[in-house]
Order: C-alpha cells, then sequence, then structure tokens
C-alpha cells in the first residue's frame, strides 16, 4: 500500500489553499495523506487558514490527518513528500501597485502580463528561490509543484539556480479554458486530448482530439468561437473580469481563426483594448480583496465565533484538481498528460532550446516527459514568443546582475510597452514602489 504523504502548502495562508485540500481530500483513495503542514511567512494568514483547513478536516471526518501551521521551514519541509507552492510575495497590496502603475501610463495593468507582470517576476524570484532552496536543504527528495506566478520567470530562475530541483511548474489556464470551452459549446473535457504550444499565459491550441467524436474538434470550436461568444463557466460565475476575458477570446480568434489562443494573449494583441475597458482606480487586486480575500477572513471569522454551519465559501473550479492530479500521478504512475511549463530543449523545435515553454507532457514515476512537436511553428507565433522569451529572460539577467540596464531592456521589449520613453517612466516608478521587495538595480 502506498505511504501515506506530507503535504506542506508554501504560502499556507492563500485563499486558494481551502480549493486545493478539498481537491486532496476527494482524492484520498489516490492520494494517501499523513499530514498537511501550512508554511507562510504572515502568521496571521496562516493562523486563519488553520482554522479553516481543520474545520473541513473534522467536517469530512478526517480527523486522522494531522494538521499543522509553521512560519519555520525547517518545521515545514523537513520529511515531507509534496510541496504545492503557491506564494505571493508582496501581497495583493504590491499587486495593486503592480496594476494600477502600469495603467497610470495607459499600458496593461496585470498580475502577470506586461509590466505588472514583470514587476510581480521581480518579487516572486526571491521568494520562489528561497522555498526551493529550503527543499533543497530539508526535503531533496520531494517533489514541488510550483503554481507561483510569473510562472515563466520564475521557472527561468528556478532553471539557472537549482537545474536539477524537483520541481513541476504549471498553470491551471489552459484546463480552464478547455472547462469554459466544453461546458459553452456542449462537448465532454474528459474524451479530449489537446495539443498545446507556447509560453506561459501565451500560446495556442494545435488541436482538441475528442476520443467519443473519433476526430480533431478545434475546427468547430473556431467557428463556434468568432460566432457564439462564451459564457463563464460555474466557477467563475458572475465575475466580469473573466467574462471580458473569454469574449476577448472571441475578438483575437476572429481575426487570428488558425488556432485556439489562450485568453491571456488579449493582452499582448489588444493592450489597447484592454486599457480602454480597465478602471484605473479600481482594478482586479481590488476586486480579489473585495472578495476571495474578503470570504477568506470571513470564513475563519465564523469558525472562530463557533458557527458551523454556512462557513466554507469557496469554489475554484479545476485548479485544485489539477495539482491533486499531478500528485497522483508522479505518486502511483499514472502517466496522465497535463500542459506543463518545461525547458523547451527542442520540444518546440525551431524555438531557443533555452526558452521556458508550455507544452504538453506526460507525468509519471520518474517525473516529467514532455513531447515535442515536431514539426516548426509559424512565423507569427514564433515572432511573438521570441520577443517576448527575450524580454524575460532579460527581466532575470536584470535580477541576478542587479542590472538596471537589463531592467530598461526588458522593459522595453515587453510587446505591451510602445516605446522606451515610457518603459524608463514605469520602471523608475516601479523601483521606488518595490524598494523593499526588488534587488538593487545599479
Ligand atoms: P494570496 O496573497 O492570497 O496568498 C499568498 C500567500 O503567500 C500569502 O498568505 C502570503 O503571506 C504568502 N507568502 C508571500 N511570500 C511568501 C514567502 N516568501 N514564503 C512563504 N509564504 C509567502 O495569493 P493568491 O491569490 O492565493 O495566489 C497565490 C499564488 O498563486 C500567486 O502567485 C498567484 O499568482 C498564483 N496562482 C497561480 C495560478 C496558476 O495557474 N499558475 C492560479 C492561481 C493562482
Ligand atoms: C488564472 C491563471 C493564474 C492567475 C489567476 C488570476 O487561474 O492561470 O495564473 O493567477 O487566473 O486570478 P485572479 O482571480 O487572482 O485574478
Ligand atoms: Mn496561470
Amino acid at each position: 500500500m502506498t505511504k501515506k504523504q506530507i503535504i506542506t502548502i508554501a504560502g499556507g495562508g492563500s485563499t486558494y489553499t481551502p480549493g486545493i485540500i478539498q481537491a486532496v481530500l476527494n482524492n484520498a483513495d489516490r492520494l494517501p495523506i499523513a499530514e498537511i503542514r501550512l508554511y507562510d511567512i504572515d502568521k496571521k494568514r496562516n493562523d486563519d487558514m488553520y482554522l479553516i483547513i481543520d474545520f473541513m478536516l473534522k467536517k469530512d471526518g478526517y480527523d486522522q490527518v494531522k494538521l499543522s501551521s509553521t512560519e519555520d521551514p525547517k518545521t515545514a519541509f523537513t520529511g515531507c513528500d509534496f510541496i504545492f507552492s503557491q506564494i505571493r510575495v508582496g501581497g495583493m497590496k504590491m499587486r495593486e501597485q503592480d496594476e494600477k502603475i502600469a495603467l497610470k501610463y495607459d499600458l496593461v495593468g496585470q498580475e502577470t502580463c506586461g509590466l505588472g507582470g514583470f514587476a510581480y517576476g521581480m518579487r516572486s524570484m526571491s521568494g520562489l528561490l528561497e522555498i526551493v532552496g529550503y527543499v533543497q536543504e530539508f526535503a531533496p527528495d520531494a517533489w514541488i509543484l510550483n503554481y507561483t506566478n510569473p510562472e515563466s520567470i520564475v521557472s527561468e530562475a528556478v532553471r539557472r539556480t537549482y537545474p536539477t530541483a524537483k520541481m513541476i511548474n504549471a498553470c491551471d489556464m489552459t484546463i480552464s479554458i478547455e472547462e469554459t470551452i466544453a461546458v459553452n459549446y456542449g462537448y465532454d473535457r474528459k474524451n479530449w486530448i489537446p495539443s498545446y504550444y507556447g509560453l506561459n499565459h501565451f500560446g495556442w491550441y494545435t488541436s482538441i482530439y475528442d476520443k467519443s467524436l473519433g476526430r480533431d474538434v478545434m475546427p468547430e470550436i473556431i467557428e463556434k468561437l468568432t460566432t457564439q461568444e462564451m459564457a463563464v463557466a460555474d466557477f467563475n460565475e458572475g465575475d466580469k473580469t473573466w467574462q471580458e476575458a473569454f469574449s476577448m477570446m472571441s475578438v483575437i480568434t476572429r481575426n487570428f481563426p488558425t488556432h485556439i489562443p489562450n485568453n491571456y494573449l488579449e493582452y499582448y494583441l489588444y493592450p489597447d483594448m484592454v486599457v480602454e475597458h480597465a478602471d484605473k482606480n479600481y482594478t482586479r487586486a481590488n476586486m480579489v480583496m473585495d472578495g476571495r480575500e474578503k470570504n477568506t477572513r470571513e470564513m475563519a471569522q465564523k469558525i472562530r465565533d463557533g458557527l458551523t454551519e454556512d462557513v466554507l465559501n469557496f469554489n475554484f473550479g479545476e485548479h485544485g484538481q489539477y495539482i491533486v492530479d499531478m500528485a497522483t500521478s508522479l505518486l502511483n504512475d499514472e502517466r496522465r498528460r497535463f500542459m506543463l511549463i518545461v525547458p523547451n530543449q527542442g520540444a518546440i523545435p525551431n524555438l531557443r532550446a533555452d526558452a521556458v515553454v508550455e507544452v504538453p507532457a506526460y507525468v509519471g514515476a520518474t517525473g516529467v516527459e514532455p513531447i515535442s512537436l515536431r514539426q516548426p511553428i509559424n512565423d507569427f507565433h514564433k515572432g511573438l514568443m521570441e520577443a517576448q522569451v527575450a524580454a524575460e529572460k532579460l527581466l532575470v539577467d536584470a535580477y541576478f546582475e542587479g542590472s538596471y540596464q537589463k531592467a530598461l531592456q526588458a522593459f522595453t521589449l515587453n510587446q505591451t510597452v510602445p516605446n522606451a520613453r515610457v518603459a524608463k517612466l514605469v520602471l523608475d516608478e516601479m523601483i521606488e514602489a518595490n524598494k523593499e521587495y526588488w534587488p538593487t538595480l545599479a
């Protein structure tokens, strides 16, 4: 019988923790659990989450699972089997800065894309490298399953510093896109074998083979996308941002009907439309603070107040299930297929080998086996990706070398930025706002 596992959540206080733990419990037959540890640098958030997870465990009859919360890395990681990583260096307050500073200059203000994403990347690299370092020291055999954003940038930083780390970088966006398409247009995603290539939050489907229908359904989905906009699926119901994002998939597909795009391409292809629709005083960070964040505090307060009914309030779609499926695939050699963020090394043959790309991959007991496309990608996608990869590489160089010049080059090359003048203005303002978090750039 499989040994009961110890899971450490890095960023235990994250608003996503209840959804992930729910998925862990729902899959206890494939992922038997001895212990859950919440690790966070913020004691208050971690304590709140402890209450919520303790409530969930008792409610579902998992009293035998040991639960702890700690701010001490040695206690958190020693002897653990899996680390689910989901930290946000600087929290939502700094996300708000990323979004608002960029928007002030009429540029896309977004968590992972554009200059907001670069600002977040400069903060996030240090936090994630610290976690990976702790794991190398205290639990070198454990697998790190990472959701921490911005994924392309942090993966590149980890690839350079810990090339042999047992780490899988994944994003839930492709699975959310697939679920939204399936729900809107009447398919069952469980029958799909999707093919896709790109960078994180920057890619395209090349086919979606439906096993039950025995054909590639991508051409008919493209047709549908161009004529009938999608509504958000249950898990994002009533969320204006996601409604706009999925509507923009139709705009992109109408103009470029050769592939199904990742919705995040809207920020690179139509930044002007995105900025026009943005509220510069109330951004996504504000919505999340007033929504998911507030719900989490309220759940903890209800438990403190002794309530036992109507306490839990979360629903994050496939996010938790996806990371749990990765863990079970490693543990039980299930060889399931995921879209993963991996060093290219020929997977996209005509893109530089050291790019960090997002492609399908099988996961089993020996780790990740990415699938090679075996054919070159077209010049349009290649040109877009090359500029993005170079911009991200320059940013990571800037971080390691403490180079202002490299940071300015990265900001200038970012596809959401029209000229070097505005790149410099935003960079200088972001350096000031991130004094506590970024390395010194000279
Ligand atoms: P959040 O702010 O609610 O939670 C993040 C937690 O990390 C906080 O409790 C914070 O105190 C903690 N933290 C910050 N720095 C830390 C450090 N150095 N060490 C340990 N803990 C630290 O954020 P959230 O909205 O729940 O998102 C969490 C992360 O997951 C973000 O990076 C977000 O972008 C990412 N995310 C990724 C995907 C994906 O598909 N890849 C999907 C959703 C969220
Ligand atoms: C998707 C993306 C994540 C991103 C999240 C933002 O899940 O794949 O990378 O972090 O959306 O969601 P939020 O509600 O925080 O804006
Ligand atoms: Mn993502």
